[in-house]
């Protein structure tokens, strides 16, 4: 599988950030990634690779990134315009974030309205969407004690970077855990953060010193083949060195809950991250109630777990993610659409879906630049009656360029035209 999404980005901002050379194993070659590669880069990082997944990157202190000559083009990644929005906010020079059209769509007062409230200088649409306006306030940010309405590790990690600018402190309360790669990844270059229950807090008080990395892969790219292999008999399946962080584990949880035969083997820590190797055999699922604390555990992974609704005996209800309205594309909408295209009772709530398990058909669908409803629907081919067509598949780039292949390697008709 490959490297992990959130932990590939965060390795670039701190290791260009550190003092020192850092080594990074396991990064993730996809567009989403390389955008914040070549973020960093424009704002005069040395950076070599990445060649393997493997990079070099000449870190410049915490103080040392230049300004760039262009706008930052971040594409698609969401990821990569919410942390650096805070990371720039306190930098001494400007910068404007611009990306696609998904990402353009995105909100982003959930980072610029607590930013202003440190002081942070930085314009949006009216509508609070990108591009972005960033005025450095070097030296003039100012700590703040913010209570997350979301449960975001986005917002959470914005503006602990920026909290690394202000004065005085800055912390974090998250109303319920959010994925903590951003304080894992702090900690292991030796930079000062405190986490008590759900609040983390920073200070301006610390250096980064370079560490090497070794990222583990993506278990939310491992979902779809979870999800694969739980659903077409016969399936047997090792996914190596899978990232276990339990901020990420939801989707292991809910499709234990639903039946499914998923063992975790061979436990250990790698750089400060749990890992694991994930044995998953094919298993009739049911549906269930999806338990809301699992919600934010898991909140990459259901356009593929609807997949697997679908293909379960009896109801699947989701209730709590209406965040997954505003991900790459409106995922509770484009799903259901989709599903039904596709033969299946899939009703849209405002924060879920519910779904009746049955047959799939065939149909033509659209994943709306969504890299995950691709690979979702791409799943899904394997249960279907008839051939599924996926139009727009393109940004499967933005995080699993390797999909196509490895899904045709273990046995799924997969046939790709370029639109
Ligand atoms: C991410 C956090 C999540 C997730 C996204 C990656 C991260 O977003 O959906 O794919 O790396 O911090 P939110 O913080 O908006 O939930």
């Amino acid at each position: 599988m490959p490297g992990d999404k959130s932990m590939s980005h965060r390795s670039i901002m701190l290791g260009s950030l550190a003092e020192g050379v850092t080594h990074v194993k396991g990064f993730l070659e996809a567009e989403d990634a390389l955008a914040t590669l070549q973020a960093f880069r424009d704002m005069g990082v040395e950076i070599e690779g990445p060649v393997n997944g493997e990079l070099t990157i000449h870190g410049v202190g915490k103080h040392g990134l230049k300004a760039p000559k262009n706008d930052l083009y971040l594409g698609n990644s969401g990821t990569s315009m919410r942390l650096l929005s805070g990371l720039l906010a306190g930098q001494a020079f400007n910068s404007v974030l611009t990306g696609d059209k998904s990402l353009s769509g995105r909100p982003m007062k959930r980072v610029t309205e607590p930013l202003a409230a440190m002081g942070a200088d930085i314009k949006t649409t009216e509508k609070g969407t990108a591009p972005l306006h960033i005025t450095g306030r070097a030296g003039q940010l100012t700590g703040i004690d913010y209570a997350m309405p979301i449960a975001s590790a986005q917002v959470k990690s914005c503006l602990l970077l920026a909290g690394m600018y202000a004065q005085g402190v800055t912390s974090v309360t998250e109303p319920a855990p959010t994925r903590d790669h951003t304080e894992r990844m702090l900690t292991g270059f030796n930079y000062p953060v405190k986490q008590e229950g759900n609040k983390v807090s920073i200070t301006a008080e610390g250096r980064l010193t370079a560490a090497d990395i070794d990222v583990p892969s993506d278990i939310s790219s491992a979902a779809f083949f979870l999800v694969g292999a739980s659903i077409a008999p016969g399936s047997d399946l090792l996914l190596r060195h899978v990232g276990i962080n339990p901020t990420r584990t939801g989707v292991i949880d809910i499709l234990r809950l639903m039946g499914a035969n998923i063992e975790v083997l061979n436990e250990r820590t790698v750089g400060g991250e749990p890992v694991a190797d994930l044995h998953v055999v094919y298993s009739p699922l049911k549906g269930i109630d999806i338990p809301e604390h699992l919600v934010p555990l898991a909140i990459d992974e259901f356009p593929v777990l609807f997949v697997a609704a679908a293909c379960a005996e009896g109801q699947t209800r989701l209730t709590g993610a209406e965040e997954l309205r505003v991900k790459e594309s409106d995922r509770i909408q484009v799903m259901a659409d989709g599903l039904q295209i596709l033969g299946v009772d899939a009703q849209s709530t405002e924060d879920g879906m519910i779904i009746q398990g049955g047959s799939i058909g065939g149909g033509e669908v659209i994943s709306h630049g969504d890299h995950r409803i691709a690979m979702s629907f791409s799943i899904a081919g394997l249960r279907a009656n008839a051939p599924i067509t996926i139009h727009d598949c393109e940004n499967v780039n933005t995080s699993f360029p390797e999909f196509r292949d490895l899904a045709r390697r273990l046995g799924l008709d997969l046939v790709c035209r370029e639109e």
